[in-house]
């Protein structure tokens, strides 16, 4: 594949459809996620992240649907694979970490054993050998004690310790890419800390590519190559991670940045002031034109498109260009 990113987002749409209208959660987006790469996916509550996460991991429930755009992992388009290879592929190369691991593991069975179903599910190893690999697994997320943690229920461990069991289950085969959605949300500060240090350490230690959901910009600040900014259901700004922090392009991504106390992570964010559009009324210009100190006038007639401002930078906004968004991709979205 050459130097084709493992992972291209290109115009996704996912639509929910309600009420005889089909509303855009995700609407025309793009990204890359490069080998070996964070990037840090960052919005408000309903901005669309987890509907990108599941979408990408063909997860969506009805009445959401995949409406259009394609989803290329290793150059294969992820939104035309049967289920049956789309089965193959999710836990094994592509996994996902999610913000309540009680959810996500099963309470009556203990973790050593959901451990080893995960790798005989995909062929990795059964028996003597899949419990070998689950104790090594479990060393390598820093559980204590990891031989005797295998034999207890997702109950027994504390928060912190469940979601390094989670970790340790969605790295078992080795994927390439892990998406983890708000994966210390649920946590208390100091144990998010420890856990963005595993998910860091296991990054480098296993060349992951990692997809990193979070509202929290401090976790990006510390954890992401770059960042793409979400508001209601569009990318309103990517860039490297550094210089969206020193001169954020987008009034959006700015009104996010004032809103930090601080970027420390684990820092609550200060509203922003007024609230995300609901997506059954969205304005017909620029979703963030309600909330924008800076509106000017081509901003509520039709939706800003993307405009490059610089190296691996994009912004869709008419302070930086002319650019309209093309017409909705989804008759009766919008
Ligand atoms: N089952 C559903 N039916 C209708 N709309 C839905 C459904 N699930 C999600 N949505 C809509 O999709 C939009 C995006 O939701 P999503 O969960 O992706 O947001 P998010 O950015 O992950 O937010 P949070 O930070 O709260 O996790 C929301 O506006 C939500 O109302
Ligand atoms: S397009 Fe207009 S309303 Fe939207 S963010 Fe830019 S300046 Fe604000
Ligand atoms: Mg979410």
């Amino acid at each position: 594949m050459g130097d084709a990113p493992l992972l291209e987002v290109e115009r996704l749409t996912t639509v929910f459809d309600v009420g005889g209208r089909a509303l855009p959660a995700v609407d025309q987006v793009s990204f890359t996620v490069g080998a070996g790469e964070t990037l840090g996916l960052v919005g408000e509550s309903g901005s669309g992240k987890s509907v990108t996460a599941l979408s990408i991991l063909r997860l969506v429930q009805p009445p959401g649907r995949i409406a259009s755009g394609r989803i290329r992992f290793r150059g294969r388009d992820l939104v035309a694979l049967r289920e049956r290879e789309m089965r193959a592929l999710r836990g094994a190369d592509i996994s996902l970490v999610f913000q309540e691991p009680m959810t996500a593991l099963n309470p009556v069975f203990t973790i050593g054993s959901q451990l080893e179903e995960t790798l005989a599910v995909h062929g990795r190893a059964t028996g003597h050998a899949a419990r070998r690999q689950a104790v090594d697994l479990l060393g390598a997320v820093r559980m204590p004690d990891p031989a005797r943690r295998l034999d207890e229920y997702p109950h027994q461990l504390s928060g912190g310790l469940r979601q390094r069991a989670l970790i340790a289950m969605a790295l078992a085969c080795r994927p390439a890419l892990v998406i983890a959605d708000e994966p210390t949300t649920a946590l208390d500060v100091t144990v998010q800390a420890e856990i963005l240090d595993l998910l860091r350490e296991m990054k480098a230690r296993f060349g992951l590519s990692l997809l990193l959901i979070t509202h929290d910009l401090g976790v990006i600040a510390e954890t992401a190559d770059r960042v793409a900014v979400m508001y209601a259901g569009r990318l309103v700004e990517q860039a490297p991670v550094r210089a969206l922090f020193h001169d954020p392009k987008h009034p959006y991504t700015r009104a996010l940045l004032a809103s930090v106390p601080d970027d420390r992570p684990g820092t609550p964010l200060r509203a922003i002031r007024g609230a995300v559009p609901s997506l059954g009324a969205l304005p017909p210009g620029c979703a963030f034109a309600p909330r924008c100190p800076d509106r000017f006038e081509p901003c509520d007639r039709l939706p800003p498109g993307e405009t490059r401002v610089g190296e691996g930078r994009a912004v869709r906004c008419y302070l930086h260009g002319d650019a309209v968004e093309p017409a909705a991709a989804v008759p009766g979205a919008r």
